[in-house]
């Protein structure tokens, strides 16, 4: 399966990739987990998209553009793209891309979900410093508060999930990535998903949609 995941920040898709990518057998491709790790590992393209990512700005095209298609010639066989393509030249680059390999995407699915609850969403969420895994204060806590289930290592607020910041990533959403729902719809691609439910609602959903696209390939 090649699939992407679109919608705007905490929509839910990073939550819900981890599982449809263990079930598909697929590399989970987020372009905000590996600017993050570069972060973390001090490199130059962290400390470059550390300037965009504090202020809620998207990184430079060519930068993000440049990461996804090392990853894309390193892997066969099907890939779970996760906050990439987020701007139409990205979406022609990874056309691009693609097309060099005779590959094309199987499914864009788009998490529709309302402003409000992703406000919610993201002021409750906490991220492992370790492993990187999410939870939400309500809707996902953790066993131990601050403490990560998975690992044990400690869970903190991304400094993009302060009010301010988020304003500034949805008006980017708005502006930037909002036009490639019709950019898919145009290519027959998007598959439209009310995201605002439960996290189990939202998955069985997911899955029901997903074989349809595996049955309607044969
Ligand atoms: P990135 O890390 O990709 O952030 P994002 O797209 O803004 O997505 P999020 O991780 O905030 O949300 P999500 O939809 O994955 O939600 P989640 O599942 O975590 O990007 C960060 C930055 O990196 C960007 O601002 C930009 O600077 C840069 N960047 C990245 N990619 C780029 C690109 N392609 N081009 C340029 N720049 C790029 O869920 C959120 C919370 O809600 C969690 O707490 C979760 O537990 C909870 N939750 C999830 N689902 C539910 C549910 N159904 N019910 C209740 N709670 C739920």
């Amino acid at each position: 399966m090649r699939l992407v995941f679109l919608g705007p920040p905490g929509a839910g898709k990073g939550t819900q990739a981890k599982s449809v990518a263990a079930r598909y057998d697929v590399p989970h491709i987020s372009t905000g987990d590996m600017l993050r790790e570069a972060l973390r590992n001090g490199t130059p393209l962290g400390l470059k998209a550390k300037e965009y990512m504090d202020g809620g700005l998207l990184v430079p095209d060519d930068v993000v553009v440049g990461i996804v298609k090392d990853k894309l010639e390193s892997i066969s066989d099907g890939f779970l793209l996760d906050g990439f393509p987020r701007t139409v030249a990205q979406a022609e680059a990874l056309d691009a891309i693609l097309a060099e390999s005779g590959e094309k995407l199987d499914s864009v699915v788009y998490f529709d979900v309302d402003e409000n609850t992703v406000v919610r969403r993201l002021s409750g969420r906490r991220t492992c410093r370790s492993c990187g895994a999410n939870y939400h204060v309500e809707a996902m806590p953790p066993k131990t508060e601050g403490v990560c289930d998975k690992c044990g290592g400690d869970l903190y607020q991304r400094d993009d999930d302060k009010p301010e910041v988020v304003r500034e990533r949805l008006a980017v959403y708005r502006e930037e990535t909002a036009p490639l729902i019709e950019y898919y719809q145009e290519q027959r691609l998007l598959d439209e998903l009310e995201a605002g439910k439960s996290v189990d609602e939202v998955g069985k959903e997911l899955i029901k949609r997903l074989s349809e696209v595996e049955r309607s390939e044969g």
